[in-house]
């Protein structure tokens, strides 16, 4: 079988390494990929947005399976291009990936679902008066997100009114995001621990892997700006097996019912973002995809087919028992190049590679070669991933870490934290 992965992340490096080990796999080309995507397949210089250059590689290498990593082509369908040539593709149809582009189609599903998720009202840019009006009703603190996809910063938890006034501003008056920002979401604030599930699904049938937790916040503590995210751990103790049982019926079930109802079954990974609150798990998002980081550490504790996984769902035909959870633990810590995620440079060598231990995973997501030397090419540089054969957080922690420590580059940093809260609970 031969796979294509669609993106150059460290989320791409993780899919192909579990992929690779697939006994159907014969070969597996990253489209781009990275500088470790190469070490285990061929990296294929086209760029994931021109549509018409991935149909044409896929066709001419006949390849069995298409994997997309990132939002952005699944939400400029991609997927759908490739289907109608008949190509296999673990993905949602642009129609289906509306559930991460268009924050209010996603809210206003939840809502006429029953969907467990935080009170909301949808404002247009027109309606900008009342916007400003409606922020003295609300409690505080209140969350304001952009409507599209702002690259992760399109939300922003608001103390009062007037930083509630400054964002809607953003959004409206300023254009900081775009036309993502032409509509917003106004949101009741929820507290609780964040957790990550994976739905892998047909469209009807559909199975969860392993509760992660995510680090969005660049320092210790969570403090400081919003990240990409700069590790993560799986599973989460603060998601109990009668959790995952609430999220299945309560959540994930409704949600791809509803989708089938309106004529947009999604198929592929849907990726819950959740509270756990007093009142049980909530959405605070939907994905159409893997999580970055957050796949680094749910593969990881997946035993058998996964590609298996991925194909079925890609053909309509979930294999509900094609992977199952291998009692391990995983924690990953982001390498993120100095000033990120504000300005960096790029361009410096990184040192230690070889000197880690082979049963640690240092999937790339920032990284370049350069003259046979692997140097720094973005803010999230390396996500160095231990592995625990025991759910024994604790021994996961410690691997990666002492892994951590063998690696360096000029400006270096990283999050000492990572899994603490579930060591501490
Ligand atoms: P999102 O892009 O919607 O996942 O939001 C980014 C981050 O903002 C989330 O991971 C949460 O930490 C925070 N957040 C978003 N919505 C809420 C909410 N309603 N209540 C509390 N925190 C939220
Ligand atoms: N780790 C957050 C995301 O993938 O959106």
């Amino acid at each position: 079988m031969k796979v294509v992965i669609v993106g150059s992340g460290g989320r791409e490096h993780a899919l192909g390494v579990k992929s690779v080990e697939c006994r159907a796999v014969e070969k597996i080309f990253f489209i781009p990929g990275n500088p470790g995507t190469k070490e285990i397949g061929e990296n294929v210089q086209i760029n994931p947005d021109d549509h018409d250059a991935v149909l044409k590689f896929c066709l001419e290498h006949k390849i069995d399976l298409v994997v997309i990593g990132p939002e952005k082509p699944l939400t400029e369908g991609l997927s759908d291009k490739l289907r109608e040539h008949r190509i296999n593709v673990f993905g949602p149809s642009k129609k289906a990936a509306r559930l991460e582009g268009e924050k209010s189609f996603a809210k206003e599903l939840m809502l006429n679902n029953n969907i467990p998720t935080a009170a909301f009202k949808v404002f247009f840019k027109e309606n900008y008066k009342e916007a400003v009006s409606y922020l003295n009703s609300v409690s505080y603190p209140t969350v304001i997100k952009a409507d599209g996809i702002a690259a992760g910063k399109g939300v922003i938890i608001a103390e009062n009114v007037e930083q509630a006034k400054a964002a809607i501003d953003e959004c409206f008056v300023s254009s900081t995001f775009g036309e993502a920002g032409n509509k917003v979401v106004i949101e009741e604030f929820m507290t609780g621990q964040e957790a990550s599930v994976f739905a892998i699904t047909d469209g009807t049938n559909f199975i969860l892997l392993p509760a992660a937790q995510d680090h969005k916040k660049i320092f210790d503590g969570d403090k400081g700006k919003n990240t990409g995210g700069m590790g993560a751990y799986a599973p989460t103790p603060f998601v109990t097996e009668n959790d995952l049982q609430r999220i299945a019926t309560e959540i994930v079930e409704p949600t791809l019912t509803a989708m089938r109802n309106i004529g947009n079954p999604f198929a592929g990974c849907l990726y819950c973002g959740l509270m756990m609150t007093n009142e049980g798990p909530k959405v605070v998002e939907f994905n159409c995809r893997f999580g970055d980081p957050e796949t680094q550490v749910v593969l990881p504790l997946l035993e058998g087919d996964f590609v298996e996984l991925l194909k079925s769902s890609a053909v309509g035909k979930l294999n509900m028992d094609s992977v199952k959870y291998n009692g391990g633990a995983s924690v990953c810590v982001v390498a993120a190049s100095g000033g990120y995620p504000d300005k960096y440079e790029k361009g410096f060598e990184i040192k230690g590679l070889d000197a880690v231990n082979k049963s640690v995973k240092i999937y790339h997501a920032g990284t370049k070669e350069v003259g046979g030397k692997i140097v720094t090419n973005g803010g999230r540089v390396l996500n160095i991933t231990s592995f625990s054969e025991k759910n024994d957080l604790i021994e996961a922690k410690k691997i990666a870490y002492e892994a951590v420590s063998k690696i360096s580059f000029q400006g270096m940093h990283y999050r000492k934290d990572i899994a603490d809260k579930a060591i501490k609970k």
